[in-house]
């Protein structure tokens, strides 16, 4: 396979950057045009771009926002040297834009529980827009992040969501509940279910990586069904270069994923340890490689 089917163009397209957000100290949102020869890109909550920043590097994005002309958004932490690029740059500056790729979140019927952690929320924005249109009374969001600067959307979602529909934690406890999603979520695990009654619920998530191993462990304890949004190493975006495999499946991250569920995670070697780098080689996640 040479091409995703739901890519509106493989090849970068150049676009202004329309505006900029200043979302927390550390993360932007960046809005451009991605109507390509007419084609409004249908987006899928989840799904993901490359994004090409001249003469440095191509880094996939979640897709965060997607307005009706046709603009898409996206919300960037500055961590590295790509994203450093990016935060440097202003309006009219010019970027390419492919995909949209992977498959996103299938939001299923029955409760939902979304839930993301630090830079995880843009990648679940538009799945808490799609629930709401859904099943409203079935749905509970759980946000985090270190400390309450980074707390990504945090009007917004007070805006959108009623307060039964929504936590938060940090951390340090310097907004809302002190401790991990993880913590917050078995706390709670007894009042969603009653809320829930006899709907299957389903918790779909984006965050860290040890966040993400974690839930795991929670929604296998208490049998919940789990849909994760993971990060890898990306080059091609389409299933090309292996880059972003991971063992012993060989699922391609951006083709079969990034989104996987319960019973896919529970068979991955490497989630939780292994990530590759920019050769395809494999280095624990924790060994502070490159
Ligand atoms: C499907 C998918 C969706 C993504 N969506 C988003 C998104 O919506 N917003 C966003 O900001 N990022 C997102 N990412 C991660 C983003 O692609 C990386 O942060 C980016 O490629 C880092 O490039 P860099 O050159 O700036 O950093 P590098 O130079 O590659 O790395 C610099 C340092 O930052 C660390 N680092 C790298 N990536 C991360 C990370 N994700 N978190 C924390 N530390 C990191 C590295 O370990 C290294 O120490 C996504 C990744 C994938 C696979
Ligand atoms: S990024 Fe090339 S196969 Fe996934």
């Amino acid at each position: 396979m040479t091409k995703n089917e739901q890519s509106i163009t493989d090849k970068p397209f150049t676009t202004e950057i329309k505006s900029v957000v200043q979302e927390t100290p550390l993360m932007k949102t960046y809005y451009v045009s991605f109507v390509v020869q007419g084609k409004i890109p249908s987006v899928i909550p989840g799904q993901f771009i490359l994004v090409w920043i001249p003469g440095i590097d191509e880094i996939p994005m979640a897709i965060s926002h997607v307005l009706d002309n046709g603009d898409i958004g996206f919300t960037v932490k500055d961590v590295g040297e790509a994203t450093h690029a990016l935060h440097k740059m202003k309006i009219g500056d010019l970027i390419g834009i492919r995909g949209p790729y992977g498959n996103g979140y299938q939001l299923k019927d029955g409760f939902s529980i979304i839930i993301g952690g630090g830079i995880g929320i843009a990648s679940i924005r538009l799945l808490v827009q799609k629930a709401l249109q859904k099943n409203p009374n079935h749905l509970l969001v759980i946000v985090g992040a270190q400390t309450a600067k980074e707390l990504l959307y945090l009007e917004e979602l007070q805006e959108i969501l009623k307060p039964s529909q929504m936590l938060v934690c940090t951390d340090d406890g310097s907004h809302g509940n002190e401790g991990f999603v993880t913590m917050i979520l078995e706390k709670n695990l007894l009042h969603i279910k009653e809320k829930a009654g006899a709907n299957r619920i389903t918790v779909y998530a984006c965050g860290p990586e040890i966040m993400l191993t974690n839930l795991l462990k929670v929604c296998n304890t208490h049998k919940l069904e789990l849909e994760a949004s993971l990060e890898r190493f990306m080059r091609c975006g389409f299933g090309l270069c292996g880059l972003c495999v991971v063992d012993p499946l060989g699922i391609k991250i951006c083709q079969n994923g990034p989104v996987l569920n319960s019973a896919v995670l529970n068979e991955l070697d490497d989630f939780g340890k292994f990530h590759r780098d920019v050769t395809g080689e494999k280095y624990r996640i924790d060994s502070n490689h490159g």
